[in-house]
């Protein structure tokens, strides 16, 4: 069997018809740039999560940078470092690097061991060594913290109130990096309704995946609606007159109107990722394999969470040396993340040291995404474990 980690194609090809019409549709109207298929898009996004606005952008990563700026933290636009922003060393490098890209400073705090993300307790202590003045939190380098960053990685959300309540203490904005998480939930509340953003991408190995790049940002607070169209637009209102410095970081047109097809299947296809989970841990503990009994730790869905299984990551021994029998079994996986945000040669300046974050370091030494897209069929879901529940006989 041949199993690739993400099949887009079988996908495509459930929607061909839609996606041609649609896109047939911009075409004919010849609009590429922003417009009416991207302000509908925003609108029904915004609906989705929850939330009054949306922006669409070039890329998550733009999200994460035009998000920043309007919050006005970083120089971006020149000047001194000043300012900093709190997240997770396990993550996609854009949740640092735009951090560094706005001219701020990524600050890390490590993770909770069963969900992968930030850990608020050690969010709550690392703040708590900060030095007040007058209302806002310096490090000992005179940084001012400005905010806090948490990820929802592999679609599963962070613990959200706990980190907002100690934002709130520590008067710090909050920037959702949904980007792996769209439609994951909360309680009620949905990815990207809790912060003072979230940021979303629509690469196309996201749950809700364009035909190249493309973002967005979601907010409730309609000043922020307005800057951040600004500054996605050179920073302009109206058109040649420009208020700020600001971006070319806008959505296609194109883009837009897939997404928007591919919306209304979002749904659906987040319940075959969530039966293929279901699925997977039926058939690893079925064969003995998860621990305490077995050697195979299961990604964990906590209580009152729902988990949209962008990724479907283990953390297992002999991580390598299982690859490479997956690989030449026919079963392609992946290292979400091989190497953590604070040990990147780009990040030396700013000091860290292999040992600071214990738990994101052995993720990073264990971690394995199986292929989970809503096509995989139960049989090649049993192929997987098959092959894994051999490997570890030998
Ligand atoms: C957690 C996280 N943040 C940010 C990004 C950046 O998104 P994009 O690739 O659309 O720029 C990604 C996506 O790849 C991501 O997974």
């Amino acid at each position: 069997m041949k199993i690739p980690l993400l099949d887009l194609k079988a996908q495509y090809v459930t929607i061909e018809d839609e996606i041609n019409e649609a896109v047939t549709k911009v075409l004919q109207s010849q609009h590429f740039i922003l417009g009416p298929e991207v302000a509908a898009l925003e609108e029904e996004i915004a609906r989705y999560v929850g939330v009054k606005y949306a922006v669409g952008v070039a890329s998550g990563s733009d999200a994460i940078l035009t998000a920043l700026m309007s919050l006005g933290i970083g120089s971006a636009g020149g000047g001194e470092l000043t300012d900093a922003v709190v997240t997770t060393p396990y993550s996609f490098f854009a949740t640092a690097g735009y951090i560094t890209r706005a001219g701020a400073v990524p600050i890390f705090v490590d993770i909770d061991p069963v969900t992968l993300n930030i850990n608020p307790a050690k969010l709550e202590s690392f703040l708590s060594g900060l030095k007040e003045s007058g209302g806002s939190f310096k490090t000992k380098n005179g940084l001012t913290v400005k905010a806090v960053m948490p990820v929802h990685l592999y679609g599963q959300m962070a613990d959200m109130a706990p980190i907002m309540e100690t934002a709130s203490n520590y008067n710090l904005s909050v920037i959702e990096d949904a980007a792996q998480a769209i439609g994951a939930k909360y309680r009620d509340k949905y990815a990207g309704s809790m912060g003072d953003f979230g940021t979303f991408s629509f690469f196309p190995s996201k749950n809700l995946g364009g035909f190249g790049d493309g973002g967005m940002i979601t907010t409730n607070d309609s000043d922020h609606f307005e800057r951040l169209k600004m500054i996605r637009n050179h920073g302009s209102k109206p058109k040649y007159f420009h208020k700020i410095v600001g971006l070319n970081s806008r959505l296609d047109a194109l883009q837009a109107a897939i997404l928007r097809v591919k919306l209304k299947h979002l749904s659906s296809w987040t319940e075959g990722r969530r039966k293929n989970a279901d699925k997977y841990r039926e058939l690893f503990r079925s064969a003995g394999l998860t621990t305490p009994k077995g050697v195979v730790t299961l990604p964990q869905e906590v209580e009152h969470r729902y988990h949209i299984y962008n990724q479907f990551v283990l953390s297992v021994p002999e991580r390598d040396k299982l690859r490479e029998h997956l690989a030449d079994s026919g079963v392609a996986t992946e290292i979400y993340y091989p190497l953590p945000l604070h040990l990147q040669e780009c990040y030396k300046d700013l000091n860290y040291a292999k040992g600071d974050f214990p738990v994101s370091e052995e993720a990073a030494l264990s971690s394995l995404a199986l292929p989970v897209y809503p096509e995989l069929t139960g049989d090649a879901i049993e192929y997987v474990v098959n092959t894994i529940g051999e490997f570890f006989k030998k």
